[in-house]
C-alpha cells in the first residue's frame, strides 16, 4: 500500500534524526540534554505538540473545529471506522461510545456524559449561560421540574448516519425549528428571535386556548368566559434567574391566581380537587408528563 510506503519512509526518517539528536547531545553536552530529548516523545509524533492535550491551541478537538470537522483528513491515515487502521491509534481509545468520534456528546454537551448532548458546552466549548448557544438548554432539558421537553421541540435533530450533515457546513443561522409540543394548538406563530434571544407565542409558555363549546357539559362549569386563555409569555433564552417560569407565569391572571383568564378563580392549594393526576395538596408538579403535554388533564381528586 502506498500510505505504508509513505509511513514507513517517515518512521525512517524519524529514527534516523532521532540518532543524530542523540549524537549531538552526547558529543556536545553530556547526559543532561539527552535526558531531555528523550523525556520528549512528542516531537517525534506526526502530529503537532499538543494534538493530544485539551490544554493546548493544537488539541485536535480544536483543529478539526476550526477545519470544519474534515473528518475525511483522519480517515486517511487512522481508517474509514477510526479504528486505528495503518497507525495503530484508534480513535475508539478515547471516544469509546457506539459512534466513536461522531457520537452526539463529542463537540457539544458533556463529553463525560453520553445522556446530556445539549450545551452548556456549545459547540465552541462555551459553557456561559449568558451567550444564545448556551441559554436554558439546562433548565429546559437537564433540571426542569414542570413537564418534559426534548431536542425535537426547537431543532430538527439529525440521526447518527446523517450527523454530519449538520456540521460539516459550518455555523447556521437559523438552527431553531420550533415544532411539535411548542406549536401545538393555536400557537402555529410560536417564534425565536435570534437578534434578541426571545422566544414568543409557544404553546409551552402559554399561547393555548381551550374553548368552552368543546368541553363536555359536566366540565363547562369550570369556564368563566366562551375559553380559557393562557399568557402567552415572552421569555428570553439567557435569563435564568427564575423569574420567567413561577406558576401563574404562562397561565394565571393578574390578581394572582394560577388559574388561566376565563377559569374560575381557586387558590393554587385547590388545583388538586380537580387536576389529582398533575398536581398535589401544595401545588407542587407531581407527575412532568401530564403537566405541559398539551392535554387536558381532568382528574377528580378520589382521596377526597
Ligand atoms: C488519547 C485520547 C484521544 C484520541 C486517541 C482521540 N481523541 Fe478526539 N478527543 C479527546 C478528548 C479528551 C476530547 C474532548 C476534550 C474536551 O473538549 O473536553 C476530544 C475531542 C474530539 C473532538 C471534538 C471537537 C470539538 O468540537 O470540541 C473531535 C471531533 C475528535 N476528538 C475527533 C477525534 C478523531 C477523529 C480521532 C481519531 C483520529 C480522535 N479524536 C482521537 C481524546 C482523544
Ligand atoms: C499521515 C497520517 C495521519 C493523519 C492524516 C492523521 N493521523 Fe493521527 N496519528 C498518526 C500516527 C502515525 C499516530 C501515532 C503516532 C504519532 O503520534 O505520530 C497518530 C496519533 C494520533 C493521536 C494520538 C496522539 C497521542 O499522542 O497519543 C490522535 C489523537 C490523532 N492521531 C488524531 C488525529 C486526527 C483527529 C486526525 C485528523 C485531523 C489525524 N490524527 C490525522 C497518523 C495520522
Ligand atoms: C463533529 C462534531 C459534531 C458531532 C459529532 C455532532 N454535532 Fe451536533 N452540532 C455540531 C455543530 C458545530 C453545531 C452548531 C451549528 C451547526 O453547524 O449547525 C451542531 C448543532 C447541533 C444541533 C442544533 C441544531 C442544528 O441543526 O444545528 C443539534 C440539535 C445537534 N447538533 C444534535 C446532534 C446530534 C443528535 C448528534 C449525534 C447524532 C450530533 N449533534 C453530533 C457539531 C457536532
Ligand atoms: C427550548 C428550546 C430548545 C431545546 C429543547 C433545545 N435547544 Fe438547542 N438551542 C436552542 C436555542 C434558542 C439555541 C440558540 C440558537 C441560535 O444560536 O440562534 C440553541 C442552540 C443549540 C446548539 C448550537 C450551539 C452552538 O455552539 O452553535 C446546539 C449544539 C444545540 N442547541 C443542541 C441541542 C440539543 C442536542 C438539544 C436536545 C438534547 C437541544 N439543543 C434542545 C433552543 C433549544
Ligand atoms: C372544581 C374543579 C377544578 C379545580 C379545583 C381546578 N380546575 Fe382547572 N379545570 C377544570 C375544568 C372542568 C377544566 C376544563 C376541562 C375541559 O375543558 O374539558 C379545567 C381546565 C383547566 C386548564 C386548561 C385545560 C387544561 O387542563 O390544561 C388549566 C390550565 C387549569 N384548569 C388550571 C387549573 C389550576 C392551575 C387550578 C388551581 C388553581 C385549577 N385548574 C383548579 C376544573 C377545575
Ligand atoms: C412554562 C409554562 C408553565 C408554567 C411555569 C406552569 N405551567 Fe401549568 N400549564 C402550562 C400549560 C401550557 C398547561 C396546559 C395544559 C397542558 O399542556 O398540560 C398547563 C396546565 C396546568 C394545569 C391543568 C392540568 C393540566 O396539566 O392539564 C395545572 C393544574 C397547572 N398547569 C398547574 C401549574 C402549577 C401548580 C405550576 C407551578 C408549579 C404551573 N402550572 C406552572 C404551562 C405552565
Amino acid at each position: 500500500m502506498e500510505l505504508n510506503k509513505i509511513m514507513e519512509l517517515k518512521m525512517k526518517y524519524y529514527i534516523l534524526s532521532f540518532i543524530t539528536i542523540i549524537s549531538i547531545a552526547i558529543l556536545t553536552d553530556g547526559c543532561s540534554k539527552l535526558k531531555e530529548n528523550i523525556t520528549q516523545p512528542q516531537a517525534l509524533s506526526i502530529h503537532k505538540t499538543g494534538f493530544n492535550d485539551t490544554t493546548s491551541a493544537n488539541f485536535h478537538g480544536k483543529f478539526l473545529a476550526v477545519n470544519n470537522f474534515d473528518f475525511a483528513s483522519c480517515q486517511k491515515c487512522h481508517a474509514a471506522d477510526f479504528k486505528g487502521g495503518i497507525t495503530g491509534v484508534s480513535c475508539y481509545n478515547c471516544h469509546t461510545e457506539g459512534a466513536g468520534p461522531l457520537a452526539c456528546n463529542t463537540c457539544h454537551g458533556d463529553f463525560h456524559d453520553p445522556t446530556r448532548t445539549a450545551p452548556p458546552r456549545d459547540a465552541s466549548g462555551n459553557t456561559s449561560t449568558s451567550l444564545i448557544t448556551v441559554g436554558a438548554h439546562d433548565s429546559h432539558l437537564y433540571n426542569n421540574g414542570f413537564g418534559i421537553v426534548a431536542c425535537e421541540n426547537c431543532h430538527k435533530i439529525p440521526t447518527a448516519s446523517n450527523a454530519a450533515d449538520h456540521f460539516s457546513h459550518g455555523p447556521q443561522p437559523n438552527i431553531v425549528k420550533l415544532d411539535s409540543l411548542a406549536i401545538h394548538g393555536i400557537a402555529t406563530d410560536a417564534s425565536f428571535d435570534t437578534s434578541t434571544g426571545t422566544c414568543a407565542n409557544t404553546y409551552c409558555h402559554g399561547n393555548f386556548e381551550f374553548k368552552k363549546s368543546d368541553a363536555p357539559t359536566e366540565r363547562k362549569f369550570a369556564y368563566t368566559s366562551d375559553k380559557m386563555t393562557g399568557n402567552a409569555k415572552t421569555v428570553t433564552w439567557t435569563k435564568l434567574d427564575g423569574s420567567q417560569a413561577p406558576c401563574g407565569s404562562c397561565h394565571g391572571t393578574p390578581d394572582g391566581f394560577i388559574s388561566p383568564v376565563g377559569h374560575i378563580k381557586l387558590p393554587i392549594t385547590e388545583c388538586v380537587a380537580c387536576h389529582s393526576t398533575v398536581v398535589n395538596e401544595k401545588g407542587e408538579i407531581i407527575d412532568k408528563t401530564r403537566h405541559i403535554n398539551g392535554q387536558i388533564n381532568y382528574a377528580l381528586n378520589k382521596r377526597k
